[in-house]
């Protein structure tokens, strides 16, 4: 949430942190600024609400020049989307220009102590108490900014991530971070600044990562100096990524969201690179392998996750309770972190998480750290705040995820947990080697499984026409395709503001079939497994109330299309599989519906990709 960027060095800043706050953007879209210092010392803020290409109109009369800037994408926490509350925020004296990606906690006390000491405030912000507690200490203490950066984050209780700019001095950006992302990139005599390495991957490739607590001097031909807030030495994280350009655009689609719904077959390609040998159809995981023990003697595995990535989780559930054995809970990291859980020391937790970067993920993972249990990532985000928390995990690998909605991410989780699954069945001997190399098979095929499936966007694209003006829906599946329901209703209300309610298929007995009428679509995930007569069965229940039933089921299946008004057939592979396979036309179906429904499908309202607030 907030995605900030900066740059020092000797070229024009300006649109260089343009560029990467466009990138950002997905990280927050209510509001979008910069600050720039030219060669004279001037410090110039250029603000305002709305998207960043507002902000390029904005200021595309204004003198932008200067070599250091910083910048800043909103997603609002503390006060309205506004131009007042649109970032950098200058300090009282208009010394200091500030970004910040967080939420100051002790805001509140911060700001009357500073009222008391005869600061006014322009906005409602927590980041501009935050700009003023630095320039107070600054004034106090008769220090340097990085010295009063550090006292002033002292007193804060609460996530930033924050890049300070000061007018006088036009080679130097102060950052520092606490639960937030920030990576600094490192250029030949200049460095650039972002949540996202992805963002300026463009000017390098060579990253420090920021660990908590941590503020760096950034100095145009200078080393990167890293001290602690307690003024010792940091730790210089440096690392290398690759990461190809076109994987950040849109590459003729009209959307990214619609870009990784269609790259799924390469994803999965990618996501099982290396991991599966196709003679012996043994898979290799390093994550599992080279902490055997630990999963062998598991008592438990815990997912902790959220949204997409929990409803991934509840499918992992199935597929680790299913071919290992092992008992399995998922928790929303959100409620899990407050809730005192019992963790024992036996218990494996798995952060699923897109981004590595969830506020609350990654709290949920630290608690279960500091409780003894081994903890294992499944992240996308290559150095994310949760794969380097983390003993050891898998990546997903399937490249930048963009849009807002997740899609590629969710089929590559599954991917992960079912060949870790599989590892770890070989491990336990919970499998039979006939029953994982049938599931090993499927998977080989998955990209060409995924790939007949993508073959019906037109079909799924008329059948979205039918629907566009549907205030609501329901979602059912059962076993592995029940979390697939609740996934396919995500998307749909996410992107095209539906209404959508997921349910166990036999659930509806139990009260929401009260809901049904000839209003009411409902899409039922009817592939075939050992629930399959029932499924259909639910299916006649609600067709008899005058319900318009859209079935997703296997090519042919005669049985269910009876029962149903519409259909979206899919082909066939091992049950544990099949949420990759059907989440496909359901992302599809919510893809058009929005689309047709004239919504910002890759930046819908109130939404940000990357949740690094609770
Ligand atoms: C929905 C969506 C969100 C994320 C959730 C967790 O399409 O994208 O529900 O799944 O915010 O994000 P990560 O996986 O980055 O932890």
């Amino acid at each position: 949430m907030c995605g900030i960027v900066g740059y020092v060095g000797d070229r024009d800043a300006c649109p260089i942190i343009i560029k990467g706050l466009k990138r950002l953007e997905y990280r927050g879209y209510d509001s979008a600024g910069v600050a720039i210092v030219n060669d004279k010392g001037e410090l110039n803020v250029f603000k305002c609400k709305g998207k960043v290409s507002g902000l390029e109109e904005f200021i595309s009369e204004k003198d932008t020049r200067g070599c250091v800037g910083i910048a800043h994408t909103r997603w609002a926490t503390h006060g309205e989307p506004s131009d007042r509350n649109a970032h950098p925020h200058y300090s009282a004296s208009g010394n200091l220009a500030l970004i910040h990606n967080g939420i100051i906690e002790n805001f509140r006390v911060l700001k009357d102590a500073l009222i008391q000491n005869g600061y006014t405030f322009k906005s409602s912000t927590d980041s501009e108490v935050l700009v003023n507690l630095i320039e107070y200490v600054k004034q106090s203490n008769d220090c340097s900014l990085e010295e009063a950066v550090r006292l002033a984050l002292k007193q804060v209780v609460g996530a930033y991530a924050i890049a300070v700019v000061e007018r006088g001095n036009n080679s130097r950006i102060v950052a520092a971070r606490q639960s937030s992302p920030m990576v600094i990139g490192i250029g030949k005599g200049e460095y650039f600044l972002s949540s996202d390495a992805a963002s300026i991957i463009d000017y390098t490739n060579d990253f420090a990562y920021l660990n908590d607590g941590e503020i760096a001097v950034i100095e145009k031909g200078k080393d990167l100096e890293i001290k602690t807030l307690d003024n010792e030495d940091g730790h210089l994280d440096i690392r290398r990524l690759e990461l190809s350009i076109s994987q950040l655009e849109k590459g003729g689609y009209p959307h990214f969201m619609l870009k990784e719904i269609h790259e799924q077959p390469n994803t999965i390609v990618d996501c099982i690179r290396g991991r599966i040998n196709p003679e012996t159809l043994e898979v290799y995981l390093s994550g599992v392998a080279l902490n055997k023990e630990k999963f062998l003697n598991a008592g438990r595995i815990i997912f902790v996750a959220c949204g997409t990535s929990w409803h991934a989780s509840l499918i992992g559930e199935h597929i680790f309770e299913n071919m290992c054995r092992i008992p399995v809970e998922v928790e929303y990291a959100s409620e899990f972190r407050y809730r005192n859980p019992i963790i024992r020391k036996d218990d494996i937790v798995i952060a699923v998480s897109q981004s590595g970067e969830t506020a609350d993920t990654l709290a949920a993972l630290e608690i279960a750290k500091k409780a003894g249990a081994f903890v294992y990532g499944i992240c996308n985000a290559v150095g994310s705040s949760i794969a380097r928390v983390t003993d050891s995990g898998t990546y997903i690998h399937v490249g930048p995820e963009i849009g807002v909605a997740s899609t590629k991410a969710f089929t590559g989780q599954v991917t992960v947990m079912a060949m870790m699954a599989l590892c770890i069945a070989q491990m336990k001997g919970t499998m039979t080697e006939e029953q994982r190399h049938a599931v090993v098979r499927d998977m080989l095929r998955l990209p060409e499984i995924t790939k007949e499936v993508l073959s019906t966007d037109s079909v799924i694209a008329d059948l979205a026409k039918i629907f566009t003006y549907a205030h609501n829906f329901i979602y059912l599946g059962r076993g592995y395709n029940y979390p697939t329901a609740l996934e396919g209703a995500l998307k749909l209300k996410e992107i095209s503001y539906i209404h959508a309610e997921g349910y166990p298929a036999a659930e509806m007995k139990h009260g929401p079939i009260a809901l049904i009428d000839t209003e009411m679509p409902t899409v039922v995930i009817a592939t075939p497994d050992h629930t399959h007569d029932k499924t259909v069965s639910n299916m006649e229940e609600i067709k008899a109330r005058g319900g318009k039933i859209i079935a997703v089921m296997a090519h042919g299946d005669e049985h269910a299309s009876k029962s149903a008004d519409y259909v979206i057939e899919v082909p066939v592979c091992s049950e544990c599989l099949m949420p990759i396979v059907v989440s496909i036309p359901l992302q599809l179906l919510a893809y058009y519906i929005a689309v047709y429904k004239g919504r910002n499908v890759d930046q819908p309202r109130n939404l940000a990709k990357s949740v690094t607030v609770e």
